[in-house]
């Protein structure tokens, strides 16, 4: 149910919108949200306890770069959600945030990144491989929440076989289904990852918990609460957000099978391609919360005002990207600055890592299944929140 808005918002700047489900967005993630950039620049909705949303690319742009006002301790504009994560480093501020975002930093370097890539192929091949002698699939529940969550768990070096346990968990945080609550969700994670980050802090091996948790934060250890928050941190950052991406990835190429064909036939492209598919399909959302007044468009961010900037708004703003919704592979090839992965002293640690995942994906996928279509009998269902999605994606290729 919607909340008066407070006295200093403006009449003509509250908008009916919930950023959990703005309208139609079953159908079409990001025209769902398009349909804010037609009106100011910053609105207020009245869903979710009311909060600011930046609504177009150069306001998202703008105040997400702005940390000295807008902490990021809040997480979310959903209430209590940010009391129980408690992440390292998303929902730290200032000098406590720098010092401890660079063990991390340093942990994902890209030479670790390039390390990892074979065996993410491999995964990657071995799995279109089982799947291509069916000639469909649901391209999420077969593909997407399963690949990032086997690269996480290979980062950590856990054995194979302990996998299934954590699939469920996996599920969970990629598809909710209210069967648990975020606490129960929390307290999930931690006992799985517990013996490992204990076992990590004790005997260091080379995987990445070893090498972040070996790093001094300000010259002394980790605690083990914070080494917990840290580990939970890169599980719930690394996996919603890498299958969401993929699932975009593999619908568009289902829509454009001129593009699947022109990546067959030149690989050299991916790159570009997978940095343009990257912004053109933005699924990530984050809120701040007001630490000082901010004067914007015209009105004020008052001080403990929440306020939630959605990447897609600047990504698909034509102001900031010409024909926005057009993939054009061109337009990967010089350094794009574009908001998926943020932008400002929290842009995502796992930038690297992620566009290692979509470029294996794009080579992989392509190199096994033939030319591939949306399923004509199933439809194409996707969920908003903080990470967009598609819950279903049935795809169809001839065996
Ligand atoms: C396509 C996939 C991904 C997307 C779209 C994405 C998006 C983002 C965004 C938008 C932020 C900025 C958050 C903010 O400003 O509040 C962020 C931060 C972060 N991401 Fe990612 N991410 C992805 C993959 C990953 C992966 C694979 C990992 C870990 C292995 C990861 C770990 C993190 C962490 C730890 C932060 C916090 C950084 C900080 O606060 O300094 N992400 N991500």
């Amino acid at each position: 149910m919607g909340s008066i808005a407070p006295a200093h918002v403006p009449a003509e700047r509250i908008v009916d919108f919930d950023v959990f489900s703005p309208p139609g967005v079953e159908h079409d993630f990001f025209a769902a949200w398009k349909s804010l950039l037609d009106g100011p620049a910053l609105v207020w909705s009245t869903a979710n306890g009311g909060h600011w949303i930046a609504a177009d690319g150069a306001t998202v742009r703008t105040l997400w770069n702005d940390a000295e006002r807008l902490s990021s301790e809040c997480l979310a504009v959903t209430p209590g959600l940010g009391e129980v994560m408690r992440f390292i480093p998303l929902q730290q501020d200032g000098e406590e945030h720098k010092a401890f975002r660079k063990p991390v930093v340093k942990g994902l370097a890209s030479r670790f990144v390039t390390a990892l890539e074979p065996g993410v192929r491999d995964a990657m091949r071995l799995l279109a491989t089982q799947l291509r002698p069916r000639g469909q699939c649901d391209f999420v529940a077969d593909f997407a929440e399963i690949i990032p969550l086997n690269v996480f768990l290979g980062m950590i070096d856990v054995p194979l076989e302990d996998r299934p346990r954590l699939r469920q968990l996996g599920v969970q945080l990629t598809r909710p289904d209210g069967s648990m609550t975020v606490e129960q969700l929390k307290q999930a994670a931690d006992d799985y990852l517990w013996p490992f980050i204990e076992k990590r802090m004790e005997s260091p091996g080379d995987d990445l918990f070893s090498r972040i948790l070996a790093e001094p934060v300000n010259g002394r250890p980790w605690t083990h609460d914070e080494a917990r928050r840290m580990c939970r941190n890169l599980l719930f950052g690394g996996l919603d957000t890498v299958a969401a991406m993929m699932g975009m990835v593999a619908l568009h190429l289902a829509r454009h099978p001129d593009d699947q064909r022109t990546l067959r036939q030149r690989p050299d492209l991916i790159p570009a391609a997978a940095d343009e598919l990257m912004r053109r399909y933005p699924t990530v959302a984050v809120s701040r919360n007001a630490v000082a007044d901010v004067d914007i468009d015209g009105v004020t961010i008052r001080t403990g005002d929440l306020v939630y900037l959605p990447s897609v708004l600047h990504n698909l703003d034509p102001a900031c990207f010409p024909d926005p919704e057009v993939v054009d592979f061109d337009r990967g090839m010089a350094p794009v600055r574009h908001t998926t992965m943020g932008v400002g002293v929290h842009r995502c640690v796992g930038a690297g890592l992620a566009r290692m995942e979509i470029m294996a994906l794009l080579q992989e996928w392509l190199a096994v299944i033939p030319e591939f279509s949306l399923a004509p009998d199933r439809p194409v269902t996707m969920k908003g929140g903080n990470v967009g999605a598609c819950t279903a994606l049935p795809l169809v290729w001839a065996t």
